[in-house]
């Protein structure tokens, strides 16, 4: 793994999307696996901004995001097909029809998953694939269990992934109790895999991922097998690692 130290959350945004504009110039039809959450905003906001001086092209990008609400529409301003067009797909080239998100709203959501385990597929895998990371170490909405789920599945969200996401909400009453998430081993798959992490909230969770033992308890610790794994933290957030203080730090 590669862990690049970012002065700060706007320095950590554009080491970032540097990395996601070079696999763009690179592999013009890429896929790029995306992810939600305030962590990636400053990262789309810089690609937006790549993108409007003409340095970038998404015209043969496909997009596969994580993880959706179940029950709530894309029209609904919590849900993460509307983040991500908000954030991103509005204010950049691609092709609309070439991004997914799980459908939180699906009648049959084992059909759902299925359909997702297959779209990845389909699309020959991911290239790179964006995450962010939750407190208690939760990759997409992969939540610490007795095990690794492979495949997209739907999960009950824990009582500190609710309280933690409340605060895009009203109230915590109104976050939703379940959602569809991308599984281990589509994570795994993807060819490079970015893992982004701002801030102290975020501290224990990486040093445990990053360093602890590989456990379903820690979903992200699976990420220390991954061959190609590129960290881009805050001091904050890599506070409680033991690492030297300059550059890029490859272990
Ligand atoms: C949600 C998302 C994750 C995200 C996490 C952390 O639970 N499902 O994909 O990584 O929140 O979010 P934030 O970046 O806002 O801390």
């Amino acid at each position: 793994m590669r862990i690049y130290r970012a002065k700060d959350y706007k320095d950590l945004s554009r080491k970032a999307a540097n990395i996601i504009s070079a696999q763009v110039i690179m592999k013009p039809n890429c896929v790029l696996g995306l992810a939600t959450g305030t962590s990636p905003i400053g990262t789309y906001q810089q690609l937006i901004d790549w993108y409007k001086k003409g340095d970038l092209d998404f015209r043969e990008v496909h997009t596969v995001n994580l993880d959706e609400y179940v029950g709530l529409p894309g029209s609904n301003e919590h849900s993460y097909r509307y983040f991500m067009n908000e954030n991103l797909f509005n204010h950049v080239n691609i092709d609309i029809a070439n991004t997914n998100v799980p459908n939180g709203l699906a009648v049959d959501m084992q059909a759902e998953c299925r359909r997702y385990n297959e779209l990845i597929h389909s699309l020959g895998g991911i290239d790179l694939q964006l995450l962010g990371i939750g407190r208690n170490g939760h990759i997409g909405f992969n939540e610490p269990e007795e095990a690794f789920e492979k495949g997209t599945h739907i999960v009950d969200l824990t009582e500190s992934t609710i309280e933690a996401n409340a605060r895009l909400f009203d109230n915590e009453a109104e976050v939703p109790r379940h959602a569809i998430t991308m599984g281990i081993r589509s994570i795994m798959q993807a060819k490079r895999v970015l893992l982004i992490a701002s801030g102290l909230a975020k501290a224990d969770a990486i040093a445990k991922s990053l360093f602890g033992p590989v456990t379903p308890k820690v979903q992200a610790s699976i990420l220390q097998i991954h061959n190609n794994l590129t960290v881009v933290a805050d001091e904050e957030a890599l506070s409680k690692c033991n690492l030297p203080e300059e550059g890029c730090i490859v272990c």
